[in-house]
């Protein structure tokens, strides 16, 4: 997820029982001219193994060859390949790449076989349930893509121009499932962890992604692989935890980007969602720029929860 799956929430995510986890988008031409920001996106957490690599562009030749500079950089810790055909940003669209290519299915077809053919590695491709509102193109965009040779594909259940508003339909999942043989991994809408087992249920799929389910709560992963195993699901993080994986997110981000850990800001706030007096303490991350001050915040939440349960109010495991 651009902006957001960096190397801290990527560790975490698979720490807590993520199979795998995907880098930020990452721009094949932004690759080609050696843009420094661009290829900073491909680089590795300590102790991380393997990633996927999300590639978009709308070139073939530029979109392979880039393909093929990932996969000698980056060697045993490229997980596989992912081509995004699904991102709905005007920025991207204009230029007739992330979900644009869904108008495009001959060029799409022509990428994902030109980028299949530069690699050795798996390619999977992303997109949505169509480009625009009501045009269910999804099955038959499936069907092109493994015609095209991709080893899986993944799918949003939203059309582009819904960008994130409405539902993402299983129905549509299913839909795909049905139309190829290669495997299908269900995305959207996903919040608990026993909402990756109805999906499977319902659609077939055969593995879920999670995003913003994902956003201050690496726990979704662990309740998802339980839920899917049939086994108990764990209960909800207690603030301590939150408070915990939080002052981790932010210690990992801070080795990683220096001092200066502005990014940490949403993730700060997606983990105090539910803390007592979480809007206020909010208030102050949007302040937060070194480590320190986050810990200021994180300490100051576990002070109020203790004063909290000292009074006798019960915390439960949201903190409400
Ligand atoms: C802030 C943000 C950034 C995203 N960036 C990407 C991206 O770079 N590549 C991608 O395939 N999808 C991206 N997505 C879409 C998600 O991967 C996912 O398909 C969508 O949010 C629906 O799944 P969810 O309900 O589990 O979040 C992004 C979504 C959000 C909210």
């Amino acid at each position: 997820m651009a902006g957001v799956s960096d190397v801290a929430m990527r560790t975490l995510s698979r720490e807590f029982g993520a199979d795998m986890t995907y880098t930020e988008m990452v721009s094949a031409k932004g690759l080609s001219y050696a843009n420094e920001k661009t290829r900073q996106l491909l680089e590795l957490a300590e102790g991380e193994d393997r990633v996927a690599v999300q590639l978009f562009g709308h070139e073939p030749d530029v979109m392979a060859s880039q393909a093929a500079w990932i996969e000698e950089v980056m060697g045993p810790h490229l997980a596989w390949l992912d081509i995004n055909m699904g991102c709905p940003v005007r920025k991207i669209t204009s230029k007739g790449e992330g979900s644009a290519l869904m108008q495009t299915p001959e060029l799409a077809a022509d990428i994902a076989r030109c980028v299949k053919n530069a690699v050795q590695f798996p390619v999977t491709v992303k997109f949505r349930r169509g480009f625009a509102m009501g045009e269910e193109t999804a099955p038959e965009f499936a069907k092109r893509m493994e015609q095209a040779g991709v080893d899986a594909i993944a799918v949003h259940g939203r059309f582009a121009q819904q960008m994130y508003g409405g539902k993402s339909d299983r129905g549509t999942i299913a839909r795909v499932k049905e139309a190829v043989s290669i495997p299908v991994v269900g995305n959207g809408d996903i919040r608990h962890g026993s909402e990756a087992l109805t999906m499977m249920e319902e659609t077939g799929c055969d593995a879920v992604m999670i995003g913003r389910g994902a956003q201050g709560n690496p726990w979704i992963f662990a309740e998802a692989k339980a839920a899917v195993a049939g086994e108990a699901v764990p209960p909800r993080p207690s603030v301590y935890e939150k408070v915990e994986v939080a002052r981790r997110h932010a210690k990992l981000l801070s080795e990683r980007e220096g001092r200066n850990i502005v990014r940490m800001r949403k993730h700060a706030s997606w983990y105090t969602t539910g803390v007592p007096r979480g809007s206020e303490a909010r208030g102050r991350i949007n302040d937060c720029v070194t480590f320190e001050d986050f810990e200021a915040v994180f300490d100051d939440i576990l002070r109020v929860t203790r004063e909290f349960e000292e009074a006798g109010f019960y915390m439960n495991n949201t903190g409400l």
